[in-house]
């Protein structure tokens, strides 16, 4: 079995990357749902039934185990797809999601107990942060942010112009307005890691912006470590592949970027054919 990745478009780019880089052993398989994103503004019922159907398609190609590599699918799909689905679907599939490892790390590391997260309006009206912090962390109190133009910034190319300075800046701002106190900001949206650099620059020195790539890599490190059951199925031919529910060549052309070298994906038609290889 390989492992799936699964986000709504680009972003999850950035998960997998760490991933690869902490286990480049394994072979991987990347699903992006670029024709239908962003999934961030998007209602409970329609994250649900596109989710499912992505973790339909990734078990089907041998995926038994898939990250859903996108912070709006963990917060509003995740759960219902474990419960409702997952029996049916195969029980010894696993479908794990990227908040949990998150925050049980961002949890540890702020010393003023006042956390601060940017995310999706999808994911922050779940409360899906508010909501597992609370089990773990009951002291520490979530302020959470939607960045609505954040996601478009990325998709559109605008990661290093100088609008893309105000409206960083202006996120910031409203959230530190909202608790001076936050000295730890968690980036819980896959594609602000390409805004990393501006963040960082609009953001008092003293508080600490985590990206979420290597907490979640960790995390399946840790996973594959305790559940040799299935570790031990994986294939590690160290190979990945690429499909997009969009045009290739815009894909390619702007995961590139993401990816720091040449992608070359497959398009893939929900319950109907594949694009050709490129
Ligand atoms: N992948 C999404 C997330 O991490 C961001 C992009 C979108 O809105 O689809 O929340």
């Amino acid at each position: 079995m390989k492992i799936g990745i699964f986000d709504s478009g680009f972003g999850g780019l950035t998960i997998l990357k760490e991933i690869k880089h902490r286990m480049p052993e394994y072979s991987y398989v990347y699903l992006g749902d670029n024709a239908r994103a962003p999934y961030g503004t998007r209602s409970f019922d329609t994250i649900y039934k596109y989710t499912l159907q992505a973790v339909e398609t990734l078990f089907s190609r041998n995926c038994d185990l898939i990250i859903l590599a996108c912070n709006t699918a963990s917060a509003k799909a995740l759960r219902s797809i474990q419960q409702n689905d997952l029996q049916r679907l195969g029980s010894h599939k696993r479908v794990l999601g990227i908040i949990r490892p998150c925050t049980e790390i961002a949890g540890e590391l702020t010393k003023t107990k006042a956390l601060g997260i940017f995310a999706t309006s999808g994911t922050v009206s779940s409360q899906s942060y508010e909501i597992e912090i609370a089990k773990l962390f009951p002291e520490i109190a979530v302020i959470s942010h939607a960045c609505p133009l954040w996601v478009s910034l990325v998709e559109n190319g605008y990661t290093h112009s100088e609008g893309a300075d105000f409206f960083i800046q202006q996120e910031i701002d409203a959230l530190l307005a909202k608790e001076p106190k936050i000295d730890t900001i968690l980036l819980a949206c896959t594609h602000y890691p390409l805004l990393y650099d501006k963040i960082r620059a609009h953001t008092p020195a003293h508080i600490q912006v985590i990206n979420q790539g290597k907490i979640v890599a960790e995390s399946l490190h840790a996973y594959l470590r305790n559940h040799p059951e299935i570790e031990t199925h994986c294939e590690k031919h160290g190979s990945i592949e690429f499909f997009t529910t969009e045009n290739c060549e815009h894909f390619n052309a702007i995961a590139s970027q993401f990816w720091g070298s040449e992608i070359h994906a497959q398009q893939l038609h929900y319950g109907g054919s594949e694009g050709s290889k490129r």
